[in-house]
C-alpha cells in the first residue's frame, strides 16, 4: 500500500502529555474534587462529543455574524503583504476550523506557510491538521501534543519544529474560559515575542449587569449535548451516569464569574486507575467543569496584568463573542 502524506502523520508529544504524568495528574485532581479540564478532551469518544457541543452551541457556529467578527480582525491584523516565510501556531486548537480562516487570510503564498496544532488531544491536532490540510501542504503541518498549562518549555519545541526565519502568529482562541488566568498568562506572555501576533477569542457576558447577563447565557452550558460530553469523562472513569447527578451553578471566582458543572455522587464509589483507589462518599460533590465569562472590561484587565494589550478588538452584535488581537506591551 502506498502511503500519501493525508494518511500517515509525525505528531510530536511534548512531556506534559505522556500517559503516567496524565494519570498521576487525573489521581491527584480526583483526590482534591476536581477535574482539569484538559481530561474532557482526553479521548477520541470525548472529543467528538464535544465537537458536537461546539456545532450546536457555539456562536462562532450558529450565529453567522460572529464569523465576520473573526474576518475583521483577520483583515485588521494582516493587512500587509509579508513575503517571508510564516507560521501560524494555533493554542489549544480545536477541531481547527478558526485557524483555518485565520491561515487563509494571510496575504502570503501557501509556499511559505507553515502550522502547528497545538492541543492537549491528540485527536484535535489530527483533525485540525486535517482541516487545514485541505489547503496547506501536509508536510508544512507538525501537530504539537502538550498541556499548556504544565508546560514552560514550548520555545525549545517551538524552534525544533520550526528551524527556520519566519514570523509568528498565535492564536488562542476559545482558551481563556477553561484555563485559570493567573496560571496561562504568563506562560503566553513568555511565549508570545515581541514582534510576534497574538489573536484571542473569547465567549463574553454581554449587557450591563455582569451577573444576570450570565444567568441569561446558562442555558448554553446546562444542555443535554454539553451533559453528554461531560458525562462522557466519568463513564471513561468506570462512573455511571446515575451514580449521581450533574448540576450547573454561577459561582464568583475573584472579581470573575464562572460557570460550574459539579457531579453529586448519590452513593459512595471506588474508582480504581491503575493500582490506586479513589474513594467517594454519597452526596460528595465532584467539580467537572468551569467556564469564565469576561466582559471586555475583565478580559482586557487580566491581560493587563500579565502584560498583554489589546491592540485591535470586534465584539459580535450578539455581544457573545469577541475577538482580539494583542500584543506584548514590555
Ligand atoms: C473550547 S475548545 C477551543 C477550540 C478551538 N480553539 C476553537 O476555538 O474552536 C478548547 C480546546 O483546548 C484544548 N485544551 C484544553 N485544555 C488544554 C491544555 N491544558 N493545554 C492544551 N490544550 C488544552 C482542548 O482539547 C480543546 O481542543
Amino acid at each position: 500500500m502506498r502511503y500519501t502524506h493525508s494518511n500517515s502523520a509525525n505528531v510530536t508529544i511534548h512531556p506534559s502529555q505522556f500517559p503516567d504524568v496524565i494519570q498521576r495528574q487525573l489521581i491527584a485532581a480526583l483526590r482534591r474534587g476536581d477535574v482539569p479540564p484538559k481530561f474532557l478532551y482526553d479521548s477520541v469518544y470525548q472529543t467528538q462529543k464535544w465537537l458536537n457541543v461546539h456545532q450546536i452551541h457555539s456562536p462562532s457556529q450558529i450565529d453567522q455574524e460572529v464569523n465576520s467578527v473573526y474576518d475583521s480582525v483577520f483583515d485588521f491584523g494582516f493587512n500587509q503583504v509579508h513575503e517571508m516565510e510564516s507560521a501560524l501556531i494555533g493554542l489549544g486548537c480545536g477541531g481547527g476550523k478558526k485557524d483555518a480562516i485565520c491561515l487563509s487570510k494571510l496575504k502570503i503564498g501557501s509556499g511559505l506557510l507553515h502550522y502547528v496544532p497545538c492541543d492537549v488531544s491528540q485527536a484535535m491536532t489530527l483533525i485540525a491538521r486535517e482541516e487545514v490540510g485541505k489547503n496547506l501542504d501536509f508536510n508544512k503541518i507538525y501537530p504539537l501534543v502538550c498541556d499548556l498549562s504544565e508546560s514552560d518549555n514550548l520555545e525549545e519545541f517551538f524552534d525544533i519544529l520550526l528551524p527556520f526565519n519566519h514570523k509568528r502568529i498565535f492564536t488562542f482562541f476559545g482558551m481563556i474560559p477553561n484555563l485559570e488566568p493567573n496560571l496561562i498568562l504568563p506562560k503566553l506572555f513568555k511565549m508570545v515575542r515581541k514582534d510576534d501576533d497574538l489573536f484571542i477569542s473569547a465567549n463574553l457576558v454581554p449587557g450591563e449587569n455582569y451577573q444576570r447577563g450570565i444567568e441569561n447565557i446558562l442555558p448554553q452550558y446546562d444542555n443535554q449535548e454539553t451533559r453528554d460530553w461531560l458525562l462522557s469523562f466519568l463513564i471513561g472513569i468506570g462512573v455511571a451516569v446515575d451514580d449521581g447527578d450533574l448540576n450547573f451553578c454561577i459561582e464568583p471566582e475573584g472579581e470573575l464569574l464562572r460557570i460550574v458543572a459539579y457531579f453529586r455522587f448519590s452513593r459512595s464509589q471506588v474508582i480504581r486507575i491503575n493500582n490506586e483507589t479513589i474513594t467517594f462518599e454519597s452526596e460528595q460533590p465532584l467539580r467537572i467543569f468551569y467556564s469564565y465569562r469576561h466582559t471586555v472590561n475583565t478580559l482586557n484587565k487580566c491581560l493587563l496584568e500579565h502584560d498583554l494589550k489589546i491592540i485591535f478588538s470586534k465584539i459580535s452584535k450578539s455581544g457573545e463573542e469577541g475577538v482580539f488581537k494583542v500584543k506584548r506591551s514590555v
